[in-house]
């Protein structure tokens, strides 16, 4: 079995742990809780610079000494921290060019965190040094099981337009383009009189008039994630030189940072994925479904591996205008969830509630208004500790796996372009995705998130949403897809542009117009509130935001715009291809239903089926060990009790030990986890 963490080859559970904000005697209450609550990994030292180098000669790391002695004498393991999420004031003070400069042309300031501009130098070469003396001091400690590098990158300070950036994209700019008539071409420079004689004439792209030139903003936003992944790169490569076998690791911030973040480049420089989920209670079975859609985008950064879910709420947070608090069992249901989706950890923020400071009023394993209240366990602790001991339980699910044959194409850079403001209408990518993944999430059907460009063997349906930036190579990848026996549905703007925002000469869908026998004449976002009809094989439904008016030139039309002068206009179409492979169009955002009905469509004409037939809000996932044992994973997320038929089915629950055949009965808010077999 592959285990993400090869020392500790079990579910992780555990949290932040930031003991520099409590005196001693807590550290060693903290360790009899969490040995009491089955925690048996902590992340430590995340924000700990100023205390780890309180000036800049001067480092006092004796209190993590004390802290990693103590956690490894009570058996708690530790992903340790490089501490490099919020530069010390003598720092800021000795370096004020690190501050991050807005596109206004503001400096912000110290007394927040993550300020520091992500090209920022100076940052680099004192982060560099931290970095260095934690894995030289403690790359040995018996404790340390992987690294944590750095804190949820770009979850505040995404781009700076300080004068140093400026320098750097210049010169990402020159390595990038080579010379600068290059530039001129891909971005079109002809147009509106932006035409540049020499790399130093390119300034950032700060405030302006009016709409930004969309090859620069596309490259603008390369060079910003392009700051992270060498950040990244840069703390991994210390790390490693030191202790090559302790797996390294970023937290991401799930897919809300994904207009600025190429978390697939930055997957490629790390050991394994994790990152932080903080779904909205408020938001009912919506947040339930984003949140197993950011678990499966989070998976498929590094397939065929779990990953780490290393942040959760335990209950509210204290950064959304009202911080709904999550009612029982909603943390379990969502725990669970994590590990259904292939996570092999699941971890909080934080171990116990800062009773001072930005976060006094986010909920912690440990709540600040103590273990015991007026006679009662405190709710969120009597979580904390049961859980443990339900994880515990869960051992033989780590190290395996969750198989898919369905993915859904996404392409950071696509989205770059796409949600540039100049465009037919706003387009909201995310949006387009999440309202693609829930007909899937709703029938179980497993699924994966890949990029275009990706080795595709193994799947039979590929579902792109509006993924309107089609390099040649992805064009060619799904051809080949197609011509293998392959599903491919494409949905409004798709193949639009190359990747200097070039619309396509050849018609759109660009270089694929054969494949799909039909293309597009004319894009038609509706009017606010305005709605219009389709009708066909897959039934009567209404489309609203987009719809895109084009022929069938070889593709048999399943269902057509109904009303006006787009009457009779293909809605949606199927090409099939020898091999028995197919391409499909839909060209029109149709309500939930009527997307659901063409994904269930796609779905059987590819023989796919889901695990099971839930009622919604009932996940049923599936993970698969190395030596074929599989893990059948069943949540009730809503407030009732539902029945689940799974028809064949035979096996033990680890929660309960009980013995599950064909049927379950599942309380509101409960989990299964049947070992079957
Ligand atoms: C995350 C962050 C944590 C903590 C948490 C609160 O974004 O990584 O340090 O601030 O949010 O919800």
């Amino acid at each position: 079995m592959t285990y993400i963490l090869p020392k500790l080859p079990r579910i992780a559970y555990g949290a932040d742990y930031n003991p520099e904000q409590w005196p001693r005697d807590v550290w060693r209450e903290d360790v009899r809780l969490m040995q009491e609550a089955g925690v048996n990994l902590v992340s430590v030292g995340i924000f700990s610079w100023a205390a780890l180098q309180p000036a800049p000669d001067r480092f006092t790391p004796e209190w993590l000494d004390e802290v990693m002695d103590l956690l490894h004498a009570h058996g708690i393991a530790v992903n340790l921290a490089t501490a490099t999420a919020s530069p010390p004031a003598w720092l800021i003070k000795a370096r004020p060019e690190i501050l991050p400069v807005t596109a206004a042309g503001t400096r912000l300031g110290h007394g927040a965190r993550q300020h520091y501009a992500p090209w920022s130098l100076a940052y680099r070469e004192h982060a560099a040094v931290l970095v260095r003396f934690l894995a030289k001091r403690y790359g040995r400690h018996p404790a340390l099981v992987s690294w944590h590098i750095n804190n949820e990158y770009c979850c505040h300070t995404k781009e700076s337009f300080d004068a140093f950036t400026a320098a750097r994209w210049r010169t990402w700019l020159r390595e990038r383009h080579g010379d600068i008539e290059s530039v001129n071409k891909v971005w079109n420079t002809a147009f509106w009189s932006q035409r540049y004689a020499d790399f130093d004439e390119i300034s950032v792209p700060a405030l302006s008039p009016t709409i930004l030139n969309p090859g620069m903003m596309l490259d603008w936003r390369r060079f910003c994630s392009d700051a992270f992944v060498d950040l990244v790169r840069m703390e991994a490569n210390i790390l490693r030189a030191e202790t090559p076998n302790i797996p390294v690791n970023t937290n991401f911030v799930g897919w809300h940072d994904l207009p600025w973040i190429n978390h697939r480049a930055i997957a490629a420089e790390l050991d394994y994925v994790s990152w932080d989920s903080y779904p909205d209670p408020g938001e009912g079975l919506d947040a339930v479904q984003a949140n197993a859609l950011c678990h499966d985008f989070m998976r498929s950064l590094k397939p065929g591996r779990p990953f780490v879910l290393m942040e959760q709420a335990p209950s509210a947070v204290n950064w959304r205008t009202v911080n709904v608090p999550r009612a029982p069992g909603v943390t379990r249901a969502y725990t669970h969830q994590s590990i259904a989706r292939g996570a092999d950890g699941a971890l909080y923020f934080q171990w116990r509630q800062s009773a001072a400071g930005a976060e006094q009023f986010h909920s912690a394993m440990v709540p600040v208004t103590g273990l015991r209240v007026g006679g009662h366990e405190n709710r969120v602790w009597q979580t904390t500790r049961e859980l443990g001991r339900e994880l515990a339980r869960l051992e033989p699910v780590a190290g395996s796996t969750s198989p898919a044959h369905v993915a859904l194409l996404v392409d950071y850079e696509s989205i770059w372009a796409t949600e540039h403001d100049s465009k037919p209408t706003r387009m909201d990518v995310r949006r387009e995705i999440a309202r693609l993944h829930r007909p899937l999430w709703r029938r179980n059907v497993p699924v994966d998130i890949r990029h275009p460009e990706d080795d595709l063997t193994g799947y039979s349906v590929l579902i792109a949403p509006a993924l309107a930036l089609l390099s040649p190579r992805a064009a060619t990848n799904l051809r080949n897809f197609v011509s293998r026996g392959g599903h491919l549905l494409f949905t409004p703007f798709s193949a639009v542009f190359d990747h200097t925002t070039r619309i396509a000469g050849d018609g759109v869908p660009g270089g694929l117009t054969d494949l799909f026998g039909y293309a597009v004449e004319e894009w038609w976002p509706a009017a606010p509130g305005c709605a219009g009809r389709v009708d066909g094989e897959i039934g009567e439904f209404t489309w609203a935001n987009f719809a895109e008016l084009g022929y069938a030139t070889t593709a048999e039309v399943l269902a057509s715009f109904a009303d006006d002068w787009f009457a009779g206009r293909p809605a949606l179409t199927r090409r099939s291809h020898k091999g028995g492979g197919s391409a499909w169009y839909l060209a029109a955002h149709l309500e939930p239903a009527g997307m659901d009905a063409v994904v269930a469509k796609l779905l059987s004409h590819a023989g796919v089926s889901g695990l099971a037939d839930t009622p919604e809000g009932v996940e049923v996932t599936r993970r698969i060990s190395e030596s074929g044992l599989q893990f059948l994973h069943i949540i009730n997320h809503t407030g009732t009790a539902a029945n689940v038929a799974l028809p064949g089915l035979k096996g033990r629950d680890l929660i309960t030990e009980a013995d599950v055949s064909e049927t379950l009965r599942l309380p509101a808010r409960d989990v299964a986890v049947v070992a079957l077999g």
